[in-house]
């Protein structure tokens, strides 16, 4: 019997399990260390008793103590530490019966100071590595360990050791978890959205309401306007910061590969499945899911989406069993949704039901007045402050369209930046584009920008996005065409 080889009783082998059992359902690492002190003395019937574990530095620190007062302490470790060291550096137990002649124990005085008769210390190790000790004498009861009681703990202490590992890496991975929650979420911050503009300022107002509450939300706007950072901060600053932000584009997907992303699907749903696989809504189960651009979600996928927004319900594909997530959703588009529902190429139910709260991101050129700070904002960032901007440079940006919106405004200064030499940014360290017809008598309407980009917008309206119908119809080369909707970030 495998108690025989631990040369343990039946009884011990029994308080062995018992033992093994209370500990592995402990998760804090106060209570664990506490529960393994416990165990030790009463399996012994020691009087006294404490723990210590090696720090990073290999320092060795008193982490729980029982019947040694507080302020014993500091001198405990004194009589341990000659048992303890013993220890440690033979990485194998120690047990005497007679402490106060024990030649190992010599050098430790107080011994006769407090009387200590019998002593056991027994290493923790882990893979042949020693994180520890566990001491435990007697004094006054004149009782005296014997091998047996040495037998038990060199056994206990090997489980408790591995315990102790345990729960103790996953209490730094968790804190370490916790920190790069907060770190991502400070990222996330509504301080770092910058706009002292009337529109942002309403934007900020509603985003600060819909924070605290499970809403559904959907953002409007073009490319580059702030959707996603938007999205992020709502989910950062409120109740479900601490689960997933998901994040899914939902373009350009064909419409299969678009539905197993969203909601997984069997081992042997289809040519491919060779595992089974959950889907994206449940990766972002208790926490945020953000489809990002959800115009572009096929209508027979719409069904299935409508049906998880309003029960929470789903199946994975290939699967009879239906599955629950709590998750709350935020939509995303850079196309005008009603128009498609108009069209029929978006359910009126599901865009009801997305759009509970609308938040419009108004394209830069509206909000001119944020230019000057986002610029600042960006110059700081990517020069870790230690460039300024010039009037004129100013000047130039509040004249241009930006059809990128925010996003190209960050790409121009992050070029700038890398361009410019001394501290300052100035004109010659602009791309091209920004520098072409900046003349401030010119009304806006006339930019050629802003034309092109119209201009392109409406053939491929006209053309039902066909590209090279399009180009023609433009009078430039399908090539070309392609360049400009690329340059102006248009999608279609
Ligand atoms: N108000 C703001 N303050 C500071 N940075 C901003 C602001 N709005 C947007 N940005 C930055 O601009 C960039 C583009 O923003 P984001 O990706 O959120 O836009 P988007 O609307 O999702 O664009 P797309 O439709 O192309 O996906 C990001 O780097 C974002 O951090
Ligand atoms: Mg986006």
């Amino acid at each position: 019997m495998v108690y025989d080889t631990l040369n343990l009783s039946k009884e011990q082998f029994q308080s062995l399990f018992h033992a093994t059992k209370l500990i592995n359902t402990t998760e804090r690492f106060k209570n664990l260390l506490n529960k393994i002190m416990d165990i030790a003395i009463e399996s012994v019937g020691a009087e006294r008793g404490f723990i210590v574990l090696k720090d990073n530095t290999g320092g060795l620190n008193v982490k729980v103590a029982r019947n040694i007062d507080q302020s014993d302490i500091g001198e405990n470790v004194e009589i341990s530490f000659s048992a303890i060291k013993n220890v440690v550096a033979g990485k194998d137990a120690i047990i005497t019966t007679n402490a106060k002649k024990d030649p190992r124990l010599k050098d430790a005085s107080s011994i006769m100071l407090y009387n200590i008769v019998s002593i056991i210390a027994v290493p923790l190790l882990v893979k042949g590595d020693i994180i520890g000790a566990i001491y435990l004498d007697t004094r006054t009861s004149n009782k005296v360990f014997t091998d047996a009681h040495l037998e038990f703990l060199k056994a206990f202490s090997e489980i408790a050791a591995i315990a102790i590992e345990n729960v103790h890496y996953r209490e730094t991975i968790q804190k370490e978890n916790i920190l790069l929650k907060q770190r991502v979420g400070e990222k996330y911050s509504p301080d770092e959205i910058v706009g002292k503009s009337k529109k942002m300022q309403e934007i900020m107002e509603i985003v600060s309401r819909v924070s605290t509450s499970d809403i559904p939300v959907l953002l409007e706007g073009e490319s580059g306007t702030g959707k996603e950072l938007i999205a992020r901060t709502i989910h950062y600053s409120g109740l479900r910061k601490n689960g997933k932000f998901v994040p899914v584009y939902c373009g350009g997907f064909p419409e299969n590969l678009l539905e197993s992303e969203l909601f997984g699907y069997k081992k042997g749903a289809f040519t491919g499945a060779v595992e089974h696989k959950a889907g994206l809504f449940e990766e972002a189960d208790g926490g945020t899911f953000f489809l990002d651009e959800i115009g572009e979600v096929p209508v027979s996928v719409q069904v299935k989406l409508l049906r998880v927004l309003e029960e929470g319900r789903f199946r994975r594909l290939g699967e009879t069993k239906e599955r629950q997530v709590d998750v709350r959703v935020i939509s995303a588009t850079n196309k005008e949704l009603l128009k498609l529902v108009q069209e029929g190429k978006f359910r009126e139910d599901l865009y009801y039901r997305i759009k509970v709260v609308k938040i419009f991101l108004p394209p830069l050129r509206q909000r001119k007045g944020d230019i000057p700070l986002l610029a600042h904002h960006f110059v700081r960032r990517y020069s870790s402050g230690s460039k300024n901007i010039s009037k004129k440079v100013i000047q130039i940006m509040m004249e241009y369209p930006w059809p990128g919106n925010i996003r190209e405004l960050e790409n121009v200064i992050s070029y700038a930046v890398v361009m410019s030499r001394g501290d300052e940014i100035t004109e010659k360290d602009l791309p091209s584009e920004l520098l072409q017809g900046t003349d401030s008598n010119i009304p806006e309407s006339l930019n050629l920008n802003i034309l092109e980009a119209q201009a392109i917008k409406n053939a491929l309206r006209l053309a039902k996005n066909n590209k090279s119908l399009a180009a023609k119809a433009l009078g430039i080369s399908k090539r070309t065409l392609l360049n400009k909707i690329k340059h102006y970030e248009i999608f279609s």
